[in-house]
């Protein structure tokens, strides 16, 4: 095992789709197999759009519930609630004062804001708040306060992971070495996975299978997929075809390639293709979608698991913001 620390945080935003599984968390559960990890639902990182708590309490279920569903190892990962370490909120505080308001100015997400309002002639600050603004900071504290090497993160989230090394720069420059240089580490884009349109399946297109739909709602989705026109009679070319694509995900590697043949072969209907895809997906997902259903029904487990994780990161992050009291404060 690499003594290397990896740490991730997960936003409680709903229901992940069978894209953020196949990209995100799928590697991040096999990785707990062999590798020490932090991994924590980032409920704080939810606040500046969602201003309900209940369904941040809901979200942050859904998220762990479905990491334990899917047999995320718990002896490895550390799995723990973002809000429940008191540190954090401190850290947080102490880097404001380390952080130049001009990197915040750069964020994407706040660029992002700031064009979109423009564009509809608005306030340049129209509907940021403080939160958005400042996103950059908390997170910095989150990959900071575990002593995290390693951030593994989608390729939106390469700019937070720097700034967490410009912010922790500038903290040892002023301070003298105190924290460590992260790296992130962005999933390999050429596992893009389509949606039911053949885009990138995203929140953003409508297009999502989410990961633990009910058996009826994935039939249905999966036979929405939009194909080409070819008939049963004709070949296809598999690498082309998204039923094949996600597949491919599901299945052994002996599957694929007799599945890839049928493609090649001809004589195989869109139909049945999704048939056999719906076969195995639901067959792969039916064990881990019957634990979270019962997780979900038991909170009380949810929160004892979240609890046993706190009292391990506790340990770490008033390690970490000790020293950086100290350092700051005497
Ligand atoms: P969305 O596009 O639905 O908003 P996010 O941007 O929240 O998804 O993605 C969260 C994580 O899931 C990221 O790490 C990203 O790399 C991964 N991911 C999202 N969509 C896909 C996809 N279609 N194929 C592979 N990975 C994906
Ligand atoms: N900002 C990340 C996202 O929106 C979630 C997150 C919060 C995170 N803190 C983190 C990711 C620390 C990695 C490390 O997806």
């Amino acid at each position: 095992m690499s003594e290397k620390v990896v740490l991730t945080g997960i936003k409680p935003t709903g229901m992940p789709h069978l894209g953020n599984y196949i990209g995100a968390l799928k590697p991040l559960i096999e990785q707990s197999h062999t590798q020490k990890t932090f991994m924590f639902i980032a409920d704080l990182h939810a606040l500046n759009t969602i201003h309900d708590a209940k369904q941040i309490k809901q979200h942050t279920y859904e998220i762990a519930g479905m990491l334990v569903a899917l047999g995320l190892n718990l002896d490895n990962a550390v799995l723990f609630r973002q809000s429940d370490i008191d540190e954090i909120y401190k850290l947080n505080t102490f880097l404001m004062n380390v952080t130049p308001k001009g990197l915040m100015n750069r964020a994407h997400s706040y660029k992002a804001s700031v064009d979109r309002n423009v564009a509809n002639g608005l306030d340049v600050d129209a509907g940021v708040n403080m939160g958005l603004f400042t996103y950059p900071i908390l997170m910095s504290a989150d990959i900071l306060l575990y002593n995290a090497d390693i951030v593994p993160v989608g390729a939106d989230q390469k700019q937070h992971v720097e700034f967490a090394r410009d912010i922790a720069g500038y903290f040892n420059n002023i301070y003298g070495d105190t924290f460590k240089m992260p790296e992130p580490v962005i999933g390999e884009e050429t596992g893009l996975i389509p949606g039911l349109d053949g885009r990138k399946m995203s929140k953003s297109y409508d297009n999502t299978i989410a990961l633990f739909a009910p058996e009826k709602e994935l039939k249905k989705k999966i036979m929405r997929i939009i194909t080409d026109s070819k008939t049963p009679e004709e070949a296809k070319n598999p690498d082309e075809s998204t039923i094949f694509q996600l597949y491919k995900h599901f299945a052994t590697d002996a599957e694929i390639a007799e599945f890839a043949q049928m493609f090649r072969a001809g004589g195989m209907g869109y139909g049945t293709a999704k048939t056999i895809l719906f076969d195995k997906v639901n067959s792969v997902l039916a064990g881990p979608r019957a634990e979270y259903e019962r997780l979900m029904a038991n909170t009380d487990e949810i929160e004892k698991i979240l609890a046993d994780g706190a009292c391990k990161a506790r340990v770490v992050a008033q390690e970490t913001l000790g020293r950086v009291k100290r350092a700051m404060l005497g």
